[in-house]
């Protein structure tokens, strides 16, 4: 049953149809009796307290059910203490203030973009901008948008969630002139399509998509008709590219090393697979896997401090992660999670494994991360090194400080001028934001 329907039906009478408080106390005021923690609330919800009129639950309801209703329980929580909080909203020429730094939001791009789902910097001060239903547009050295697209790029499926998604640029691009484009590969007849996210690498040249090398492509045995968690991003270090592929609905898929879906893959900048990659015993894993137990990575970026990776994933309701990604980790997905299903039904009761990682932090209600970048830029120095997360459902960015693997400080820093798809640091020091809804481009510069 549905998580919201069991409240109703067991727990409102007490506590309230809006978790308010009644007869038992308010669930949503951030005070706790018997302690905050998820494990607390666990406790409460099972074991009941007899003599105060709570109601033990662990006969009643299992597992799963249980802890379906401490993330609706916090969901409600968190809903209730944002609703009388203020976010920053920023307007065009408008400073808005944050805990360590002030900005301005400047206009790159208003029109012309349709879905724009990725950006990356060329060295000659020209930007690429991928668009979801196949297109490749160039933002000219001088600010516009030249409405030509790039000619030749790849054949494209744009299924769903899927269609051309990252575009990144190689650091040495002025030695080798490569550019790299994640996409969703496939076939189409009629209604029946079949995809999964591959990737290539190619080359500019007079406006056209040349010289293109297939760098990483699934066995077809993988391909389906699913139309959800494409994953993609690519980043480069050391000689090395790191990139996700969703796990598309396959859910226990993403535990099986030897199925290309729900991991993250590391291979040299041409597509050969290093031959010191993670090993499993007894098992032939799909080449180039580095990780696995992954839904739906939509961020992934590098420390510039330590060379430590890290990914943010969409999981169900109430479980969006962000992950430090170490080679042959498990991340637990679908048999460890925080959330439920959308639909409000129970995934599972576990939130931690032996042997899978546990995120470094998790977001509920769902913020929805799509695009994480390091600030590697000088024009924010309280900024330097603070890690940035794009959240389309919450329509915000995230700034978030890591210390030793840990999150030691989590603020928003944008919210509601649009659905937040992608946001990268960039070669001028300045903040790129791609907003989906309406489709435009902007960045975040010093007040000053
Ligand atoms: C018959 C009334 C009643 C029902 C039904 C009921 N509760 Fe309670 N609940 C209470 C009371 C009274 C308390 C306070 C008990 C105490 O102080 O120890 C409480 C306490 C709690 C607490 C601990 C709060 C704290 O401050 O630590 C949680 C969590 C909780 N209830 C969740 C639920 C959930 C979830 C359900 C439905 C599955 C539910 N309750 C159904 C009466 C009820």
């Amino acid at each position: 049953m549905k998580t919201d329907q069991v409240f109703e039906q067991l727990c409102s009478g007490c506590h309230g149809k809006d978790l308010s408080g009644g007869q038992g106390g308010s669930l949503i005021d951030g005070e706790w009796k018997h302690g905050s923690s998820d494990d607390e609330l666990l406790k409460s919800i099972k074991e009941g307290n007899a003599q105060l009129g709570m109601t033990p639950f662990k006969t009643i309801l299992d597992d799963r059910q249980i802890r379906s209703l401490v993330i609706f329980i916090r969901e409600k929580e968190k809903q209730a203490k944002e609703k009388g909080m203020t976010f920053p909203k920023p307007e065009p020429g408008k400073v808005t203030k944050t805990e360590h730094e002030s900005y301005k939001i400047e206009m790159v791009v208003e029109e012309g973009l349709k879905n724009p789902w990725a950006i990356a910097f060329l060295p000659d001060g020209r930007k690429l901008v991928t668009e979801k239903a196949g297109r490749l547009r160039i933002i000219e050295a001088d600010g516009k948008l030249n409405p030509e697209p790039v000619k030749g790029t790849p054949q494209i499926i744009d299924h769903g969630q899927g269609g051309l998604m990252e575009v990144a640029v190689h650091p040495d691009y002025e030695k080798n002139g490569w550019i790299y484009l994640g996409f969703a590969d496939g076939t189409r007849e009629g209604r029946d399509v079949k995809t999964i996210t591959a990737y290539v690498r190619g080359k500019l040249k007079d406006g056209e998509w040349v010289e293109q090398q297939q760098i990483w492509k699934a066995d077809s045995k993988f391909y389906t008709g699913a139309g959800v968690h494409f994953g993609t991003r690519i980043v480069f270090d050391k000689g090395y590219i790191y990139f996700p592929v969703g796990e598309r609905g396959g859910n226990m898929e993403a535990q099986d090393v030897e199925n290309a879906k729900g991991k993250i893959y590391r291979l040299f900048e041409d597509g050969r697979v290093p031959e010191d990659n993670p090993k499993f015993e007894g098992k032939t894993p799909v080449p180039g896997l580095w990780t696995y137990g992954h839904r739906n990575p939509q961020g992934l970026d590098i420390d510039p401090r330590d060379g430590s990776i890290y990914d943010t994933e969409h999981g169900p309701r109430g479980g969006d992660e962000l992950n430090w990604i170490q080679p042959g980790h498990n991340y637990g997905w679908p048999v460890i999670t925080y959330g439920m299903n959308y639909d409000g039904t129970p995934i599972t009761g576990k939130t931690a494994e032996e042997g899978m990682d546990q995120p470094l932090t998790y977001w509920q209600p769902s913020i929805a991360t799509c695009g994480l970048s390091f600030y590697r830029g000088d024009k924010f120095p309280k900024w330097k090194n603070d890690l940035f997360a794009g959240a389309l459902a919450q329509q915000e960015i995230r700034r978030l400080r890591i210390v030793d693997h840990k999150v030691t400080e989590q603020e928003i820093v944008l919210k509601n001028i649009g659905r937040v798809r992608d946001v990268t640091d960039a070669p001028d020091g300045f903040i790129y934001v791609i907003l989906n809804g309406p489709d435009r481009i902007v960045r975040l510069v010093p007040a000053e």
